[in-house]
């Protein structure tokens, strides 16, 4: 038995599902990075979760659903706000943190009386999540004819080892669970790249908990109001991808920008040290590295689409070390920002 990737065609999404009814974590593709899906109403497959990617157990899982319909039901309240924004955003990049509702595990919440939902867009996404939440085939499974269907969603984070980048294709999966025996979903490179936007609806304002595809100025505009300022450095991390290092590759990695990137260039290399570049300003296509990835800053979108690939690869190299050119600055920037931020992260 090992890991094994697998063509998302109708048989294997069959598959897929029979191993998640049966309690098995497996692999599926979103639109922004890989999930480690697992029936989120059975403790049981949610604490497979945390052994397989070693995540601490106090950190909350989002919960991935078919439809905005299907989300209300893991709600025990549902604001004006979350309609709004699962109007103009679902399908799509977008994670609302809501009033959990009383079904909801505590091993989901991490015990937090709040439940982050998801309805993703991509195709096989959604058509795992249909066909698991799929009230007849329940029924024909291991119901008793007339009992209630409980609503049945996906538990899912990044499909990465804790703390790591998290994976935008199903090679990366399978990279990070080598030693295990993962089913994955090929559903080809990942439209976004990063995460989704998280937003937290339980305050009296709507506060943005993780920068994302959709931005802040969009969720402004649909809920016609200012958003909360986002604050950090609470003690109980409710977003574990708010610590301070996240998202990171195994190599040293460093972020600088204009002259300081060149000094620092210059010096590893005098160092002797192998350095992999990723860049995306002409000054830095001078300067011999060991290994680039040239990215290109047209539009933020496309800089999201590639980065966690370009850490990757320079972290799969025989670099020493990683070397990033920081990312323009500007509201569309942040999300790439935030997570190169804690990419690069070196504790004083
Ligand atoms: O795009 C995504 O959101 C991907 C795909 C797979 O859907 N998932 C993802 O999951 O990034 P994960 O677990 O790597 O990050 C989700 C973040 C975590 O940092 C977690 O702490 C936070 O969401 N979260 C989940 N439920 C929460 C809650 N009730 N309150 C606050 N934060 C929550
Ligand atoms: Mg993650």
């Amino acid at each position: 038995m090992s890991t094994t990737i697998h063509e998302a065609n109708d048989t294997n999404v069959a598959r897929a599902v029979t191993l998640l009814r049966s309690g098995e974590l497996v692999a599926l593709p979103t639109e922004t990075v890989y999930g480690l899906a697992a029936d989120a109403s059975d403790a049981n497959s949610v604490a497979n979760i945390f052994s397989a990617k070693g995540r601490p157990a106090n950190h909350p899982l989002i919960v991935h659903v078919a439809s905005a319909d299907a989300a209300k039901s893991w709600a025990r309240e549902w604001p004006e706000a979350a309609q709004k924004l699962a109007d103009a955003f679902w399908p799509g990049p977008m994670t609302l943190i809501v009033k959990r509702a009383a079904h909801v595990l505590d091993a989901v919440t991490g015990g937090q009386d709040t439940v982050g939902l998801r309805v993703p867009s991509h195709p096989v996404a959604q058509r795992v999540l249909a066909m698991f939440a799929d009230k007849d085939a329940a029924l024909r499974d291991h119901s008793v004819p007339g009992e209630l269907v409980e609503p049945r969603g996906l538990a899912a984070p990044s499909a990465n080892k804790f703390g790591h980048v998290s994976p935008t294709s199903a090679q990366h999966v399978a990279a990070e669970f080598v030693d295990d025996d993962l089913f994955i979903l090929d559903g080809g490179a990942c439209e976004v790249g990063v995460e989704s936007t998280i937003i937290d609806l339980t305050g009296s304002a709507a506060r943005i908990l993780r920068p994302g595809r959709i931005r802040a100025q969009e969720i402004e505009r649909v809920l016609g109001r200012e958003l909360a300022q986002s604050s950090s450095g609470a003690s109980t991390p409710r977003v574990s991808g708010s610590l301070d290092s996240h998202y990171a590759p195994r190599k040293k990695t460093f972020m600088f920008e204009n002259d300081a990137l060149d000094l620092f260039l210059d010096a590893s290399r005098d160092a002797g040290k192998r350095v992999g570049l990723i860049h995306h300003s002409d000054r830095f296509a001078k300067h011999r590295v060991s290994a680039r990835v040239t990215l290109s800053h047209e539009t933020a979108a496309r800089f999201e689409h590639d980065i966690y690939a370009a850490l990757r690869d320079l972290d799969d190299s025989t670099v020493d070390l990683i070397a990033i050119e920081m990312p323009p600055s500007g509201s569309d920037w942040e999300a790439v920002n935030d997570r190169l931020r804690r990419a690069t992260y070196q504790p004083s």
